[in-house]
Formats: C-alpha cells, structure tokens, sequence
C-alpha cells in the first residue's frame, strides 16, 4: 500500500509517536552529516505557493539521506502557466519520482493528487486546510523543548485561516493538552475542529486577550495572520496586527515557557524577544530538517 501523508488525523499517536523518535535517531546527521538511507532515491517536489523552511527543509532532508530532489521551480516556468491540471501533473511527476511534495492553495488538493500518484503524497500545505509535516515537528520541538503529555498551550492569532494551527490541534489532543484558542472574533478555530477536539475530551479555552492566559501556558504558539487566504482585503487591515509580543508582554510567564511560530512572522513577535530564553522558533525550523528525514524514510525506505 502507498503510504501518503495528507491529514495528522491519518496517523495514530503510535505512528506520531515513532516518527518522532526516528527524528530524534536522525537528528546528528541533520546536523552536517551525511547517509546513504535513501541513496538511489528522488523526491519531486511540487509547491504552487510560496515557500523558504517547508520546501528547503524538504530539500535538506533528501540531500542528508543521500537522496536527490527535482523541483518544477517556479509555476510560470513550468506547464502549468500552459494550463495544465493537477491530476495530469501528478499523473507524470509520479513516474519520474519516488515520491513528492506538493504544496497547493486549493484545500483537498493533497487527498485529490494521492489518488492519482503511483507513489507517495506528502502535503506540504492544502489552502486553509493542514500541514502534517510542520505539525509533526512542531510536535517534535514540544517534546523536546518542553513536554508534550499533558501540555498546556495557547495557539494565537490567525486559527480561522492557519493551517499549522488546524493540524496541531487535533494532534495535541492525542497527548491530553489544555488548548487555549487565543484569537479575534472574525478569525476564530472553525467549529469542525472544535467539535472535533470537544469529542476527543479534548478541554479548550477560546479567548480574544492574550493576557488571559499567558502566565499559565508552557508554549504560546503565535501564527501569521494570512493575509492571501482573506476575501477581503479591508477584512484583513481590521484585523491586522492584532498580537505583538515584547519583552513587557512576557513580565510574569512562567520560567519555562517556549515561544514557537511556525513563520514567517509578519509583525507578532518582536525582534527584541529573539534573544530571550524562552524564543525557539528558530530552533523550531531546524528540526524541520531531521523530521523530515523521518518521515521521507517512513514514506520511501
Ligand atoms: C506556514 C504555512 O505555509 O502554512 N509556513 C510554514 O510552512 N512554516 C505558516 C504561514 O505561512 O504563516
């Protein structure tokens, strides 16, 4: 059977749980070393948004377990600028490739081209919809930066249109977190989630001030407001820059509290509060790499 990676709510906490402890394995040779586990090997990788971490990270990950990438490069370059459709890309990518990455802003685009690649999908990104990978290593940076069982933790800003945020909140309610739903009004976790996390047993707060709950939480994790997923664009200016943490807005946390962001950041996190202790959302986009080197063997070996 193909192995696809299209939904975190596909995998069960065992197989999250064994991704993990495979990153932690590969982890060293993320760190300038080298292998041969997928030498032979090619992943394609196919993003038709824009992208720095998920795609080079990807890249990274191929390169230290041996393995090659082809990228299509920019869409305007590529057939698609010809009209060409997802299904009849796949269709071909899927004989030049052993697997492939796709980024996509059409939600369900991931799920619509498994069933059309003779190898695996992984979706690096599906509109408003998810983002497995990133929710497996922000997933990885939890556990290993702070603790996962039990984890209490604000997810904030934009959990209307976030895809990580959509991802990792159904994870973390396989590992009984407290979810503090830190949002304004009109950008709130859509209700199919909540009712999701709700079912599980899952106890969520939803809040508009983040100074409700930001002394109790072990991770506050702060996403972009996504401005290209919004209607309207005079929607988004009312809602823009609604959350900016400082220094002073980080006073009374508690001593161990880790900030993460899946990035970019567009104005939520002070450059000043980079060189707080509690900042790991650069440490974040590096376990990109050894968790993807996780999960391509998962998929290929
Ligand atoms: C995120 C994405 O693409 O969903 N970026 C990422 O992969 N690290 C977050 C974002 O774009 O805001």
């Amino acid at each position: 059977m193909i192995r696809h990676v299209i939904n975190i709510t596909d995998l069960s906490r065992d197989e999250i749980d064994r991704i993990l402890d495979r990153a932690a394995e590969l982890e060293p040779i993320a760190h300038r070393g080298s292998s041969n586990i997928l030498s032979g090997r090619i992943l394609a990788t196919l993003f038709y948004e824009p992208s720095t971490r998920t795609r080079l990270s990807f890249d990274a990950a191929m390169k230290r377990l041996g393995g090659d990438v082809i990228d299509f490069g920019p869409i305007e370059s590529s057939s698609i600028a010809k009209g060409e459709n997802l299904a009849d890309t796949i269709s071909v990518i899927s004989g030049y490739a052993d697997a492939i990455v796709l980024r996509h802003p059409k939600e369900g685009a991931a799920r619509m081209a498994s069933e059309f690649s003779s190898v695996p999908v992984i979706n690096a990104g599906d509109g408003a919809g998810q983002h497995p990978t990133q929710t497996l290593l922000d997933l990885y940076t939890i556990r290993k930066e702070s603790h996962l069982s039990n984890v209490k933790i604000a997810l904030v800003g934009d959990l209307r249109y976030g895809r990580t945020v959509h991802s990792l909140a159904h994870a973390l309610s396989l590992y009984n977190a407290r979810i503090y739903l830190v949002s304004p009004d009109q950008l709130q976790m859509p209700d199919s989630i909540k009712g999701d996390l709700i079912n599980s047993g899952t106890r969520i707060t939803e809040t508009t001030d983040i100074d409700d709950i930001i002394d109790v939480v072990d991770v506050l994790y702060l996403t972009r407001i996504q401005k290209e997923r919004f209607p309207d664009p005079g929607e988004y200016q009312m809602v823009a820059g609604s959350y900016r943490i400082t220094n002073e807005t980080l006073r009374n946390v508690k001593d161990d509290l880790i900030i993460m962001h899946p990035l970019p950041r567009a104005g939520e996190i002070d450059c000043e509060v980079d060189a707080s202790k509690h900042a790991i959302y650069f440490k974040q986009s590096f376990y990109g790499v050894p968790v993807r080197m996780a999960i391509l063997s998962m998929v290929m070996e």
